[in-house]
């Protein structure tokens, strides 16, 4: 009998980026609350994050990365089938904040919806996306994230964690000769008993908002046990990336860059170290955007591009943890190249 060729699997073909153009530095926070940028600096390795102007919503910012992308693509957005905005901090309760980007981005053909999966959400929703693209359907997927409109501004040990901005993926079908980032594998896992330990639990049907909750500022807090959620990103991202790497049949030492999620420089060092993986290999911009959540492994993602760290031929991880708590890995053969079109509005380094 003759082979058969597996032509099934699909692919990253483009990406596309964006940061608000509002870009405060550390010191501008110890304008508002007692820190400073020596405590944030050493705690964190963040040194600014970019924040969206007045009435730049969830939706703007996520339809601007999406864009972005499919002009990288020179992608008809009326051949996109589905839109799927992976965030944790919605344009409103419903519709989807994935609605309204399709509508902004002209995907006309597309089934549009949102995912809360944490800051791991943009790895569980490319296992969504390749599902589809496998069959022959486009997707956009996007991870974005506006927390500077859920965060309390009042509470130093969450604000200065997070920023703003959005990452796009066209995930297509595999195609001979196209340069992508060809998805060899994705390992994903929840554990919902740790659900309370970090997030935002106010606002929705088990804590309605009150007037008197509102007073009490509840309707923005986020909540987060720092040093739990940072064991926990170590292990579990520890766990993820070895398990991913091992269904592919490949070891760490096969990996040329690691793309991790931007929470906190320790965390990534700390990830680092565990899987003995030399530090040059593994991609960091925590520094210029803080943690952006579900956006940060596309914007890492431009940038390593951007800056000729992937190449063809090699192997690239990324791998994720957060809310949920959740965690996710992805392993990828770099067949060349994507585009890549992005509006960081970085600042001086
Ligand atoms: O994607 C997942 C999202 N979340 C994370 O990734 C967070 C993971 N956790 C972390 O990154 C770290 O736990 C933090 C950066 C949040 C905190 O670092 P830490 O070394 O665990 O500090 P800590 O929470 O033990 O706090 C140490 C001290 C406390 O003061 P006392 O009680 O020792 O007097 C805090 O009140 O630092 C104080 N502190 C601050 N001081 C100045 C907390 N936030 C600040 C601040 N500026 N912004």
């Amino acid at each position: 009998m003759a082979p058969v060729e597996d032509t099934a699997g699909a692919g990253i073909v483009a990406i596309g980026a964006y940061a608000p153009r509002h870009r405060m530095v550390n010191d501008e926070w110890a304008q508002h609350i007692d820190t400073s940028d020596a405590w944030i600096y050493t705690r964190t390795g963040i040194k600014a994050r970019h924040i969206a102007a007045a009435g730049e919503s969830t939706a703007m910012v996520a339809a601007r990365a999406g864009n972005l992308c499919l002009e990288a693509a020179e992608f008809d957005p009326a051949a996109v089938r589905w839109v799927l905005v992976s965030t944790d901090t919605p344009e409103m309760w419903n519709p989807a904040t994935a609605c309204f980007v399709q509508a902004e981005l002209g995907a006309t053909r597309a089934v549009a919806l949102d995912l809360t999966g944490g800051c791991s959400g943009f790895i569980a929703g490319l296992a969504l996306a390749e599902a589809r693209a496998r069959l022959g359907e486009p997707v956009l997927l996007i991870g974005c994230e506006v927390l500077s409109q859920a965060m309390d501004w009042s509470d130093r040990s969450t604000a200065v964690l997070f920023g703003d901005g959005a990452g796009a993926a066209l995930v297509m079908p595999r195609e001979p000769g196209r340069p992508a980032f060809e998805i060899m594998n994705i390992y994903a896992r929840t554990d919902g008993r740790d659900a309370d330990i970090l997030g935002k639990p106010y606002g929705g049907t088990r804590n309605p908002l009150t007037p008197e909750l509102v007073r009490e500022g509840h309707h923005h807090r986020i909540v987060m046990h720092g040093p739990y959620v940072f064991r926990n990103a170590v292990t579990k991202m520890a766990e993820a990336a070895q398990a991913a790497l091992e269904d592919a049949g490949l070891r760490l030492e096969d990996v040329d860059l690691v793309v991790p999620h931007q929470a906190n420089q320790r965390i990534i060092d700390a990830l680092t170290d565990r899987l003995k993986i030399p530090r040059d290999k593994v991609f960091s911009n925590v520094e210029e955007y803080a943690n952006t959540g579900s956006a940060s492994i596309g914007i890492a993602l431009a940038e390593a591009i951007a800056a000729g760290l992937i190449r063809a031929g090699q192997i690239v991880l990324t791998v994720a943890f957060g809310s949920g708590f959740s965690w996710a890995a992805s392993v990828w053969r770099v067949t060349g190249v994507p585009p890549v079109r992005s509006e960081l509005n970085r600042g001086p380094s």
